[in-house]
């Protein structure tokens, strides 16, 4: 479904900040890029939703969706996917929200800049998507203002916003990291029924081993931007192949000699 050939990133003129990165990801699969901060992990996904910041720009490879080239699509064609099959999710998506107007006329802008709705159509759409993201009193949270729901609701907001077209691929760039462990808990819940209900794609940015152990069929290992390891959870957990990815799950507090992941 993504396929990223080759992909390398660079801003300015440094040397490149993503070098060489392959990846193919499959319907319904859950893939966890990990590695340490400023490893090119969100270069990686932004480069995919042609939202690189201003200097940077890919200069070697291809990424595809469906087998279409992504390098070389107009606005109107970015606008139609970015609604439609691809969306995305970041750290502060709560954070995101105007805190001058209510969650629903903010759901209802957003659906309808992308799709040809009305606005009862809009608010029925909304509503419905707090609900099947296990959102309690839907409704009263569509007529709330940002400041009146939690860190937590916002955030489960930012993500039934991007899950509202129902992507096939939801891109996730440490979604749960600004938030409690309790919270943090019930998002990677929800985002793994995203996968049961819809049959969701994930690439999930994390820097919490736990977390991608939780969720990933697959994980890639990334350490100045280039992955140096990769496999099924199983394989990275327990037969590590490289050095960097041994000193990740050392760093993983253990318990009676039980590591947490
Ligand atoms: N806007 C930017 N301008 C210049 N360099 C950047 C920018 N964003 C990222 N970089 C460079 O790319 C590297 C990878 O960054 P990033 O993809 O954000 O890593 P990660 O998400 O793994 O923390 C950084 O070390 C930095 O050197
Ligand atoms: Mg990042």
């Amino acid at each position: 479904m993504l396929d990223y050939q080759s992909v390398s990133v660079i801003y300015g003129d440094n040397k490149p900040s993503l070098s060489d990165f392959t990846l193919r990801i499959q319907k319904g699969e859950i893939v966890a890029l990990v590695g340490e901060s400023g490893s090119g992990k969100t270069t990686a996904i932004r480069a995919a939703m042609g939202l690189l910041p201003s200097g940077g720009q890919i200069v070697k490879g291809d990424i595809r969706f469906d087998g279409q080239s992504l390098l070389y699509l107009t606005d109107n064609e970015w606008r139609a996917l970015r609604g439609g099959s691809m969306s995305m999710i970041f750290q502060d998506s709560g954070t995101m929200l105007n805190p001058i107007r209510t969650i629903g006329s903010q759901f209802i802008e957003y659906i309808r800049t992308h799709k040809q709705k009305t606005k009862k159509e809009a608010w029925e759409m909304g509503w419905m998507m707090l609900e099947r993201m296990g959102l309690p009193h839907s409704k009263t949270i569509m007529k709330s203002y940002p400041f009146q729901l939690s860190g937590g609701m916002r955030q489960r907001v930012g993500i039934a916003m991007a899950m509202v077209f129902e992507p096939r691929i939801l891109l996730a760039d440490e979604p749960t990291s600004a938030l409690d462990v309790t919270t943090q808990s019930q998002i990677v819940r929800e985002m793994m029924g995203l996968r049961e209900k819809f049959g969701t794609s994930i690439l999930l940015v994390t820097h919490n081993l736990g977390v991608a152990a939780y969720m990933a069929d697959r994980i890639l290992v990334m350490t100045q931007g280039s992955i140096v390891d990769q496999g099924d959870r199983q394989a990275i957990l327990e037969h590590p192949s490289a050095d960097y990815t041994r000193d990740l799950l050392e760093s993983v507090p253990s318990m009676r000699g039980k590591r947490y992941v």
